[in-house]
């Protein structure tokens, strides 16, 4: 680690623990503290999180860190301060929001991810740190340092979309839980749980980008060779609204406890907005069902999924079976072909 960024992950650690204490300790944090309290957010929860406020004044943070001796161009590359267009002069880069610290697998703080207090205005509803030497969004999972241990007691991780969620499951009293910071699951992180587990649970927002992400994460895991199942939330909840309108067993024993296996989501998946009353979607949709089960299906779960599609289509298990048939030759004999060196191509023995 360079002495650079032990200086950033120290002015971090600085602007988290001046964040916290304007919004416990001071007036201007009050409507902060307000938001969060309507939200759920024990003190409790606030102080562990070590969740915080940041004034609306462009030079708060700025004139305190100057002041410490830190250096502000090195600050800016970190993200705490931007630097002034053509100028050697430097502002604050959160202001007026609620102030979420992200920490490292080691549980220093390297970013922030600043919300505002009401989504009426334009400003984005959250600003993340920008990418710098201590903060890279495709490997850091929110929360990971916490969950680390758990994760490895449990056998298993739940990640989702917000570490807004991720909070939310705490107050549920659910630990082993990960969020990205507002990028899809990269296979860095899947590289970083795979070494505390081999098993994943989704548990994204119950919308169309939720489930849309989802699925990209899930193929991603499956190809990593990670067991996947996916917890679905109803009527456009996400996990923290859920815990919110149903309370924290609710959300244990209906959502966290009863995840669909990854087919069984494919296949939902790609049910949806599909009309069986059109020949064309019913043939899309057993086609793009089956083209799930190859790689990723055992025998007897082919043979459950096979009889379901059977039912919701009324095609024959029969004809769904040769497809799958056909799928799976088609799939292996471009896999041989992929996979063949170089020299084969001349070999005297056909490799097919
Ligand atoms: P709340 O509305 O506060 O409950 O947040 P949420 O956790 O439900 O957020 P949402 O589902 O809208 O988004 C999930 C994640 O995407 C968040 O945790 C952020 O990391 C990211 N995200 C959402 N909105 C923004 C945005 O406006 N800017 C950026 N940079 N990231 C965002
Ligand atoms: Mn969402
Ligand atoms: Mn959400
Ligand atoms: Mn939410
Ligand atoms: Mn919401």
């Amino acid at each position: 680690v360079s002495k650079e960024e032990t200086r950033m992950k120290e002015a971090h650690t600085f602007a988290m623990n001046y964040y916290h204490h304007l919004l416990l300790n001071t007036e201007e944090g009050e409507k902060a503290l307000h938001y969060l309290e309507e939200r759920g957010f024990s003190r409790e929860l606030i102080e562990q999180y070590r969740i915080g406020w940041s004034l609306p004044n462009w030079d708060a943070l700025t004139t305190l860190l100057e002041r410490k001796g830190f250096n502000l161009a090195e600050m800016a590359q970190s993200g705490l301060l931007i630097q002034k267009e053509n100028k050697n002069e430097y502002f604050d880069r959160f202001r007026e929001r609620i102030m979420f610290p992200v920490r490292d697998e080691a549980g220093h703080v390297i970013a922030f991810s600043g919300r505002v207090l009401t989504t009426e205005t334009q400003d984005a509803k959250y600003m993340n740190s920008p990418e710098s030497p201590i903060f890279q969004k495709s490997k850091v999972l929110y929360n990971l340092d916490v969950a680390r241990p758990i994760i490895r007691k449990k056998h298993k991780v739940i990640v989702m979309e917000g570490f807004m969620d991720v909070m939310a499951a705490a107050k549920a009293g659910i630990m082993n839980t990960v969020a990205t910071m507002g990028t899809s699951l990269t296979k860095e992180h899947i590289q970083k749980l795979k070494r505390l587990t081999d098993s994943v649970i989704l548990c994204y927002d119950g919308d169309g980008a939720g489930l849309e992400a989802a699925k990209r994460a899930s193929q991603l895991l499956m190809e990593s060779k990670v067991k996947t199942e996916i917890a679905i939330l109803p009527d456009q909840m996400d996990p923290d609204d859920f815990v919110q309108k149903n309370g924290a067993e609710a959300f244990e024993k209906q959502i966290i406890e009863r995840p669909h296996a990854y087919l069984a989501f494919m296949m939902m998946v790609a049910r949806r907005n599909k009309n069986f009353q059109f020949e064309n979607d019913t043939l899309q949709y057993v086609q793009e069902v089956l083209e799930h089960f190859v790689g990723n299906s055992s025998p007897v779960e082919r043979d459950l999924y096979i009889r379901q599609l059977a039912k919701e289509t009324n095609i024959s298990e029969d004809a769904i079976y040769q497809q799958f048939r056909k799928i799976e030759g088609k799939n292996l004999k471009q896999n041989s072909r992929q996979q063949a060196p170089p020299v084969a191509q001349n070999a005297p023995i056909s490799r097919k």
